[in-house]
């Protein structure tokens, strides 16, 4: 490309984005055949709620419009169960562009838009024609006229106006100061009553809310790195824990299911881990696939095999990775007929979505499974919960022997429970087997406050991204020589990290890194990037964000809170609080959801966006709001009496003496049980 179409194309673009939603409507084109779209959705509107739907659909347009855009939306409607208003789709490609791209009068403006075109990129997004960043409905906007005028507001706004987004559609602009976030993101916020999956269900096809999951509505996706790094970060401390007799990963034998979107990671992080493992996949695109990626080491198609080469690579203490193109329950079932012993086991099937293809029931073929659940939905219900109910009884006889297992996070015990497997406790007021966040990610990384801090070069070098790679490092091997033994193991595991992401070759989409660090650490990095940029060593500002499954951001009562024992599992005070936090804190966009990993409903989250320029203004916001930002989270985990959390809550009122937090008082069981009469 000659510099001169280079220059026009820029020029088209802007123009496209300042003109949002244009007055005379583009040529509809149809829908892309390379992409993934969205599943149809129910058909749930009842005759006068379509209606409703389709007026909410044309308010977005002038009334000399409407006798064109009615008969197609209600096409859509009727095809699709929503209305993503297809023909507003932009001309131009969809992908983050260096931050100068953008026409604005902010560059904070400007930076959050090249974090919604990452989010929309259709080498990012799962089904990019629908708005859908990832996990099948995690919304940007619910549809393309709302993606339009938003980025018309960012292109108008001035740091002295803050944009108000009820999920995905831009309120408009309201005046605000200097130091307000520019975006106010909330997602899914509905009274508490009205929050079951029909009501999403309804409310989205009405075009009145959104699931944005957790970082595709907020704008902080950043393609399968985040992944990765956690799977990572779980499978290694999952090992060190049943270390037992200190003979370390070597030889250790880790069982899971599913090489999907997310359960992918698990062979990679075995491999990184040093261990063994077998990843069950019935799908035979999803198991090649990562194959060809280079993600799991072998295929294999035959459990008699499998067993006969899982040994061989025990024995001969191999950190190799086993795909089994087949059931699951079939593994865990040879491998017991074996006398094969498990040191880990776990599952990763999509059973947050048990009925229409999360999980393949045993005994069913794949292409079997498929015809059955459209066409005898009741009769496959049986099968997967009769397949729930062998899966149990199966990793009950490995872990009567020993073998560690714990749920990813995936619904597989809640789903098993209901299926009336074999996996409740004996008090029956819990499951059996913990969860990844209860004896993992809760006590290891959260109670101390490492999370996944991740960040975005906007100048959209891969040299500025390698500096920041280095500089991070630098940071955590500094902070390290002093650090307490109780976070040495956290901080040399994300060191490995940041030495091996290059190499790792983990970017798809905008120019984007993930590590875990704690409060200090975040702090450290970032203030290192801001002066890089002030020096001018990095070509261009820095985004500042993290995943929402982290420390603070996010009361999960089956997932990131579900170490809370106090009995505030269910409360979501510190999701809340964070948020409002982080807006007088200094960020540039801060974002509220309802669901997000485990569903609709089932959790509140929220996360921020922050632009740091190499100004003074620059490391004083950061330095605030990233202090909030995790030791809000430690603060409640200290308070729910979580002992990491009271050591890193206490080392953190030492460093900064304005922290004062209240501290629990133990009461001693025998005083309470007395008290109350009990034995
Ligand atoms: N990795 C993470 O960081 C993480 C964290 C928390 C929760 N989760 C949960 O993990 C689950 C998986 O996520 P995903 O994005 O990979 O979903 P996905 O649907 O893309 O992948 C799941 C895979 O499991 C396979 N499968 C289903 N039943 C099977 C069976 N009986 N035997 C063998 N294979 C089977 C499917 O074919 C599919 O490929 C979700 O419920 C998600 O919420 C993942």
């Amino acid at each position: 490309m000659t510099s001169a179409t280079s220059a026009i194309e820029l020029q088209l673009f802007q123009a496209e984005i300042k003109a949002g939603i244009p007055a005379q409507l583009p040529t509809p084109q149809p829908r892309s055949s390379e992409l993934s779209h969205a599943p149809v959705r129910k058909d749930i509107l009842t005759a006068k709620e379509k209606e409703l739907a389709m007026r909410n659909a044309l308010r977005y347009f002038p009334a000399d419009q409407h006798a064109k855009l009615a008969p197609e939306f209600a096409e859509e409607l009727k095809r699709y169960g929503r209305i993503y208003m297809y023909r507003l789709r932009p001309s131009y490609a969809m992908h983050a562009r260096p931050i100068e791209a953008y026409p604005a009068q902010s560059a904070q403006a400007a930076s959050i838009m090249l974090m919604i075109q990452n989010n929309l990129d259709p080498a990012v997004a799962q089904h990019p024609e629908e708005l859908i960043t990832y996990g099948g409905n995690g919304g940007v906007f619910q549809n393309w006229a709302q993606y339009r005028l938003t980025m018309q507001y960012l292109s108008q706004m001035t740091e002295e106006q803050t944009l108000v987004m009820y999920s995905g559609h831009p309120m408009g602009l309201f005046p605000s100061h200097t130091d307000a976030p520019r975006v106010v993101v909330t997602n899914g916020m509905v009274i508490p009553n009205y929050s079951k999956p029909d009501d999403w269900e309804r409310m989205n096809a009405l075009g009145v809310s959104q699931y944005g999951q957790m970082t595709a509505g907020s704008y902080m996706y950043i393609g399968p790195q985040g992944i990765v790094h956690g799977t990572t970060i779980t499978v290694l401390n999952a090992v060190r824990m049943n270390d037992k007799d200190g003979s370390g990963p070597a030889g250790k034998l880790f069982v899971t299911a599913g090489l999907g979107g997310m359960s992918g990671a698990q062979p990679k992080a075995g491999n990184i881990a040093g261990v063994v493992s077998v990843t069950a996949e019935v799908n035979p695109a999803a198991a090649y696939k990562r194959h060809e990626q280079g993600w799991v080491d072998h295929v294999v198609e035959d459990v008699k095999e499998l067993t006969t080469r899982v040994k061989a690579s025990v024995d001969a203490k191999e950190a190799v990775s086993y795909a089994y193109l087949g059931n699951v329950v079939d593994v865990w079932e040879a491998f017991d007929a074996a006398g094969l012993f498990v040191d880990l086991g776990s599952d990763q099937t999509s059973l947050h979505n048990p009925w229409a293809g999360g999980y393949y029931p045993a005994g069913l073929g794949f292409e079997e499974a498929n015809d059955m659940m459209a066409n005898d939905p009741d009769a496959f219900a049986t099968y997967v919960k009769a397949s729930l109910r062998r899966h149990a009884e199966a990793v009950n006889k490995h872990t009567a022997r020993g073998t560690y297992f714990f749920d990813y996070g995936n619904a597989f015990l809640l789903e098993a429970s209901r299926s009336g497997a074999d996996v409740m406790n004996e008090e029956g007021d819990g499951f059996k087997y913990p969860s990844y966040v209860q004896d993992i990610m809760g006590p290891m990384c959260f109670d101390y406050g490492f999370g996944p801090f991740r960040w975005v070069c906007t100048s959209g070098k891969a040299e500025d991204l390698e500096l920041t790679d280095t500089i991070a490092c630098d940071v955590l091997e500094q902070l390290m020589q002093e650090a307490p033994d109780d976070i040495k193991q956290q901080m040399d595991d994300n060191i490995r990290w940041i030495k091996g992401a290059k190499a790792n070759r983990l970017v798809v989409g905008s120019q984007a890194r993930i590590l875990y660090a704690d409060a200090q650490g975040r702090m450290e990095i970032a203030k290192a990037f801001n002066d890089a940029i002030a020096d001018g060593r990095l070509a261009g500002p820095v985004v500042l964000g993290r995943d929402h499954h982290d420390v603070s951001g996010t009361d999960s009562p089956f997932r990131e809170t579900s170490n809370i024992y106090d009995g505030s599992a269910f409360t979501a005070d510190m999701a809340v609080q964070n948020f409002a936090g982080d807006a007088f804190r200094g960020a540039t966009w801060i974002s509220l959801h309802n669901g997000g990993g485990v569903g609709w409903g089932e959790v509140m989250n929220g996360g921020f966006g922050m632009l740091i320029d190499g100004s003074a203004d620059s490391e004083r916001r950061l330095t605030s709001m990233l202090h909030w930002d995790v030791n809000n989270g430690i603060a409640r985990r200290s308070w729910a009496r979580n002992e990491g959390a009271e050591w890193a809550i206490r080392r953190a009122m030492e460093q900064e003496p304005r922290l004062k937090v209240t501290m629990p008082a133990h009461a001693d069981d025998d005083v309470v049980r007395k008290a109350l009469g009990h034995d």
